[in-house]
């Protein structure tokens, strides 16, 4: 069977040192995704992008960088401890725990035929549909568990104490203990030291909305940023880093005065969208959705998804619409929260009206692996170069601020002093600061065949030219045009055309 767009995609992806699978030579860790050498650039040049145009280019945002690890009772407050979590359940037959919310829906009653424990060669069983509309998502059978509720947080413990030596250590008491009482006991061992890895980086700018007013002078409407790791223990991992258990976020929430908040929601909407065209990604495959009332989170007031159309595999064929960002109006809600929690006045009062309000928050919220991870698959494409000849090549079509390496530096032929002149000129653009790559072995199409695969979007070509008149050969990954640029200056040259990118 021919290979799937994501399938060329992975497979490229860990040939060319974009992504690997964790541990791999362990056998892997599920949903736990490395970044290789291209990889690790390609991703931070996307944060880097978002920094620049979230934080750099404007006066009204500035950056914080939090600890993972925060109060226990940030969570509570925020409403993660008790509501952060997915609905699970058992598959009785082939034993499979899946997301009631994404199992496959069927029309409660209609008839079911599946295979008994799953296997390819087990008996046909017949059954019905359950009342709730879905069944299996591996084997098909509607004989399932009751929905449990799963928190999402990843728990651990800070400080001296393990409380799984401290439950050993009570063994005793806990024997002695009935039901409830024995229950929280155990809660009491676990609570005293348990704190969570985040599950998102966005609480960290909500406590420190007081720090950040009083100790920079600003004032709504203005904004937080934070670029960081995030956690969560997703049970439904799938389709490389698009959903893992360990992912960067690229928050920013933006305080405004209520009643303004609908403007800026607009205005935070249009924003991002365009963000991600500016860096090239097709309007097409792109698209605003908003969220009906019943999907939004508790504490939203609107929210609209930034999505992308990934080439993911499905049922119906290739190509599925899946969230990249989410925009949300969370009101006062946070603040407010933090306020009654922390017992710590978190409104503003402004001066010049003398009003005091709890500012509304306009959260863009962005993942940097799934960003990431839709600029390379919309950066992928099959070029037909010659149809009679059956030359097609593959090319990632990065924007040029994406582009883990931008230049590719040749000598023609090994030999009449041409490396020496390439390698120069490799350390000029290094000197820049612009990545490039070195290569002298093989045909000059095959270097330029292997820089396309992976999206560079210039080479630089040292040649006899280069020896007697100082120009040497730029030739462009999309085009494939080739033109003369005098030796002398290149990385000038290049500084202005990424510049002017
Ligand atoms: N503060 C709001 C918030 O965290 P979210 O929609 O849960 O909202 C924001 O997350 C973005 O973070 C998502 O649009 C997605 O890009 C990314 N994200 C969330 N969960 C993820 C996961 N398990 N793996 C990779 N990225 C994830």
């Amino acid at each position: 069977m021919a290979e799937s767009t994501m399938q060329k995609i992975v497979s490229l992806a860990k040939r060319r040192g974009f992504i690997f699978q964790s541990s791999e030579i362990y056998g892997g860790l599920k949903a736990c995704y490395d970044y290789g050498p291209l990889g690790v650039e390609l991703k931070r040049n996307v944060k880097d992008a978002w920094w620049r145009d979230m934080v750099h280019r404007r006066s009204d945002i500035v950056g914080l960088d939090c600890s993972i690890i925060m109060h226990p009772n940030v969570w509570r407050a925020s409403g993660h401890l008790a509501g952060f979590s997915d609905p699970l359940v058992d598959c009785r037959n082939c034993k499979e725990r899946f997301r009631a919310d994404k199992a496959p829906r069927a029309v409660p009653g209609a008839a079911l035929t599946y295979r008994e424990g799953g296997r390819k060669d087990g008996k046909k069983l017949e059954g019905v549909v359950p009342d709730r509309g879905y069944v299996c998502p591996v084997c098909g059978a509607g004989d399932l568990s009751d929905e449990r509720q799963f928190n999402l947080m990843f728990r651990t413990s800070l400080g001296p104490v393990d409380p799984m030596q401290e439950i050993l250590n009570n063994m005793d008491e806990l024997h002695r203990l009935q039901g409830n009482e024995r229950k929280q006991k155990l809660a009491d061992i676990i609570g005293a030291s348990a704190v969570y890895l985040r599950p998102e980086t966005a609480q960290g700018m909500f406590v420190n909305f007081m720090n950040v007013l009083n100790s920079g002078r600003m004032k709504p409407p203005f904004g937080i940023a934070q670029v960081g790791k995030s956690y969560r223990n997703e049970i439904t991992t799938s389709n490389l880093t698009f959903r893992t258990c360990e992912f960067e976020q690229m928050e920013m929430e933006f305080f405004v005065e209520p009643g303004t908040d609908d403007e800026w929601y607009a205005y935070w909407s249009r924003e991002r969208f365009a963000w991600y065209t500016s860096l090239g990604m097709r309007p097409e495959r792109l698209r605003l959705r908003e969220h009906e009332q019943k999907e939004l989170a508790h504490y939203a007031k609107a929210c609209v998804d930034v999505e992308y159309f990934y080439p993911f595999e499905n049922p119906e064929g290739e190509g599925e619409w899946g969230e990249l960002e989410g925009i949300a109006n969370r009101t006062d809600y946070d603040l407010k929260k933090h306020s009654e929690h922390s017992g710590k006045d978190l409104s503003y009062f402004e001066t010049e009206t003398k009003k005091r309000f709890t500012p509304y928050v306009i959260e863009p919220a962005a993942g940097a692996d799934r960003a990431t991870l839709a600029f390379l698959c919309d950066a992928y494409d099959e070029e037909v170069v010659d149809k009679e000849k059956n030359d097609v090549r593959t090319v990632l079509r990065f924007h040029p601020r994406l582009a883990p390496v931008k230049v590719g530096v040749f000598p023609l032929v090994k030999k009449e002093g041409m490396p020496d002149r390439a390698r120069a000129i490799m350390d000029e653009l290094l000197g820049e600061g612009i990545n490039s790559f070195y290569d002298e072995s093989g045909a000059i199409g095959r270097r330029y065949r292997r820089m396309d695969e992976v999206g560079t979007p210039w080479c630089v070509t040292v040649d006899t030219e280069t020896l007697e008149q100082g120009t040497v050969t730029v030739r462009e990954r999309d085009s494939m045009a080739q033109s003369r640029v005098p030796a002398a200056g290149i990385g000038d040259y290049f500084r202005n055309r990424l510049k002017s990118s």
